[in-house]
């Protein structure tokens, strides 16, 4: 493998605890901390060359143009300020498992994958604090990819951003019976993407403070929760931390509304289930496809109720593994 070679692999994460709002949009710092799992077998595989005849950004085997070029080059220009070595311009190219029409972004596993090829290629330390610091700078949920299992993006309270980075809370093997179950109602793309829905929600949302200040209180909640593999205290407490995101979108001016009507037909026919003793519960990140937490014992039961509820499509995954180097 040449030196200025590297190739990643980083899994998606999916939050139970989230992250909705910059308090430094360029440094990409959060005013709350957020906590996530990590998603298998779902991944994006990226391999970074430096000393390559001309920039070159390829995203899913076509050419990237815009914003996402912007931003996959940026990260990589602070790699460039991490060595004193010419490194040259820099070919990328990174594809993904999963389609990204299935409505599950990408970005996360993305990014991390960028940041730790990044970082090797460049013959930097892959020590997963650092990687994790520059993938957050790439997008912020990409900070909480880098190690597997249930990671926390700690919130830090440093203005150069130092002290905000996930650690990993629990490896992927403390609870091998989660499963996570994507329900895709719907493969359009939204609106209004995280990135500015969340700035639209800091500054317009009269709820965004009580927002802040319930999700870093849920955090302690959840870890005790995951501790004791208690799915019922980690459902109902992931249900509502989306509810609470989502209600600071709605009150946003103007509002944000990311659920569409399948939306709330799944997840109203929930409560039901879980009656009839279905282990079920759900979390929503700003699109209309929730995620369902459950037990190995019920994915069938669970992809079969989502598909009753409109899903076109269901992704099963279960608690993932560390992003990792690996051979192209
Ligand atoms: C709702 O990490 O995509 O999924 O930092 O602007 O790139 P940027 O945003 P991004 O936002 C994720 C928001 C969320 C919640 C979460 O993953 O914590």
């Amino acid at each position: 493998m040449s030196p200025w070679r590297a190739t990643a692999r980083a899994h998606p994460n999916i939050a139970l605890v989230k992250y909705w709002g910059k308090r430094d949009p360029v440094r990409i710092l959060p005013h709350q901390s957020s906590l996530s799992v990590t998603l298998a077998p779902l991944e994006v595989v990226t391999t970074v060359e430096f000393g390559a005849p001309a920039d070159s950004v390829v995203l899913h085997g076509t050419e990237a143009r815009g914003k996402e070029r912007v931003r996959v080059l940026a990260l990589l220009e602070r790699v460039r300020a991490g060595t004193t070595r010419a490194l040259g311009p820099v070919r990328v190219d990174s594809r993904g498992n999963f389609p990204m029409a299935a409505g599950l972004a990408s970005s996360a596993a993305g990014f991390a994958a960028l940041a730790l090829a990044g970082r090797a290629a460049a013959g930097l330390s892959t020590e997963p604090g650092a990687v994790s610091r520059l993938a957050r700078e790439g997008s912020g949920s990409a900070c909480r990819s880098v190690q597997g299992g249930m990671c926390i993006w700690h919130r830090g309270s440093r203005e150069d951003g130092e002290d905000s980075v996930a650690t990993q809370a629990f490896p992927e093997g403390h609870w091998p019976e989660l499963r996570l179950l994507v329900a895709v109602l719907s493969r359009a793309e939204k609106e209004v993407g995280s990135r500015d829905g969340m700035a639209q929600a800091v500054e317009t949302s009269p709820y965004y403070p009580a927002w802040v200040k319930d999700a870093e209180a849920e955090i302690p909640r959840a870890i005790a929760a995951i501790a004791a593999r208690d799915l019922e205290v980690l459902g109902a407490l992931s249900e509502r931390n989306a509810w609470r995101m989502h209600a600071t979108a709605l009150a946003a001016d103007p509002p944000l509304c990311y659920l569409l009507p399948g939306t709330l037909g799944l997840i109203l026919a929930l409560p039901a289930a879980r009656r009839r003793g279905v282990p079920v519960w759900f979390t929503l990140d700003a699109g209309p496809n929730p995620v369902l937490l459950t037990l190995a014992s019920h994915e069938a039961e669970v992809e079969r109720l989502a598909r009753e509820a409109g899903a076109v499509e269901v992704v099963r995954c279960r608690p993932g593994g560390d992003a990792r180097l690996v051979e192209p």
